[in-house]
């Protein structure tokens, strides 16, 4: 390979680098609604996730007094996606 060439390809390495770099900074926010820090969720803050998990259907459940949006998204492993809130 030529001096030239090399040059060029180190050029579009750097700029391809720097695309991906932007592209990944502007991902969104995370937006998804934390777990609450409230009576009825702060048990499962002291839980494994896996052990917490088993737990929520009994208020988010089909039958529940506190079921799930019609378009909620798949749901198991709540909280991978419905995160825990930082103490304040
Ligand atoms: C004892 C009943 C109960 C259990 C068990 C329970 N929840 Fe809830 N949850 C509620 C109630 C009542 C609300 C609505 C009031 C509120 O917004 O805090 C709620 C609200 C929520 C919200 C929405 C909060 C918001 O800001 O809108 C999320 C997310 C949630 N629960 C996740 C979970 C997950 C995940 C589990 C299992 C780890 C779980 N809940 C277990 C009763 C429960
Ligand atoms: C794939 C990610 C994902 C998983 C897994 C998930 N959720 Fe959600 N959940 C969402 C999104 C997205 C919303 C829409 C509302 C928002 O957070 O903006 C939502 C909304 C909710 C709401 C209503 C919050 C409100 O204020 O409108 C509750 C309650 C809830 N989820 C509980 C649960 C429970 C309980 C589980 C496990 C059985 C669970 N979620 C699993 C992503 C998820």
């Amino acid at each position: 390979m030529n001096k030239k060439k090399a040059t060029l390809y180190n050029i579009l390495f750097v700029l391809v680098a720097a695309g991906l770099l932007i592209f990944l900074l502007n991902a969104p926010p995370e937006t998804t609604v934390k777990l609450p820090r409230d009576k009825d969720h702060i048990s499962f803050y002291d839980m494994p996730r896996k052990e917490a998990e088993k737990h929520c259907s009994k208020c988010h459940g089909e039958e529940a007094g506190n079921p799930l949006p019609k378009n909620h998204p798949p749901k198991y492993r709540c909280l991978f996606c419905h995160k825990l809130t930082r103490p304040s």
